[in-house]
């Protein structure tokens, strides 16, 4: 990659594989502990949450952290919210930072519309830690098409002083920085004031929402976050249910 080493954690850029967060579960699972970046510029198999497909458009961004931690799973299940902050300050960068905005649980939008997604995937590693692979995929160039909801690019939002989105080697190694810094804030001191900035980021999580699990859709009004991050949704029977999964829809118009 580029000479200079933005952050502490190596990236690595591969012309192609077939899904970097795969990629990361093969060296996890063959003993590698990180923390490394593996990025690529074209994914043959990618991997969006669901066990729906992400489309593999190159000029896009498919990036995925290695990583392996002795937090317990459900708090280092925080490192996702650690990521959406990171993309956020990525595409501030290049796209009026008034635009950028994120999706409850950690789908990054521009002017309301879908740029990108993550997925964080674990084990047990062989050290008898937590490996994680916290997989990012950033629409930088080119918005994918026949997607169940609406998807755009960073292309279509660039700010006055942008004629391009960045490389995919820059955007990589900005990614890789942005998230270091969050890490940092993480490590030293903790979840709350993550929690906080990534809901400062986030319109919608005090109205109307649906949430779409597995097995059933609720409709009501989301009251906020719990401390975990977990939505929580007031039904119309005054019954309170916490979310941590699903797919979620905010606002009247869906
Ligand atoms: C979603 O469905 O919103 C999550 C999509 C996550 C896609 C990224 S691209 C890099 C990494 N490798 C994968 O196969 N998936 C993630």
């Amino acid at each position: 990659m580029g000479e200079e080493c933005l952050t502490a954690a190596p990236v690595i850029l591969l012309d192609q594989t077939d899904s970097t967060n795969a990629e990361a579960r093969r060296r996890a699972e063959a003993g590698e502990t990180g923390p490394l970046w593996i990025a690529a510029r074209r994914q043959t198999a990618g991997r969006g949450r669901r066990g729906r497909a992400w489309e593999g458009e190159m000029g896009n961004l498919f990036s995925t952290l290695l990583t392996t931690t002795r937090k317990p799973p459900a708090e280092a299940a925080q490192v996702t919210f650690i990521a959406a902050l990171a993309v956020a300050d990525l595409l501030d960068r290049y796209a009026p930072p008034s635009v950028v905005t994120i999706k409850w649980p950690n789908d990054v939008m521009l002017a309301g519309t879908k740029t990108c997604g993550i997925l964080v995937e674990s084990g047990v590693h062989a050290n008898g830690g937590l490996w994680l692979a916290v997989g990012i995929g950033v629409n930088l160039a080119e918005a994918p098409e026949g997607t169940e909801r609406p998807a755009t690019a960073l292309s279509h939002h660039l700010s006055a002083d942008h004629v391009a989105p960045p490389t995919v080697e820059r955007a990589a190694e900005e990614l890789a920085e942005a998230f270091d810094i969050w890490l940092e804030r993480w490590e030293t001191l903790g979840f709350q004031p993550i929690l906080d900035a990534w809901a400062a980021r986030t319109p919608g999580l005090d109205g109307p929402a649906v949430a779409r699990l597995g097995h059933e859709t609720l409709e009501g009004r989301a009251e906020g976050v719990a401390p975990d991050g977990a939505l929580k949704l007031r039904l119309a029977d005054g019954s309170l249910r916490l979310i941590s999964a699903g797919d979620v829809f905010f606002g009247e118009a869906r």
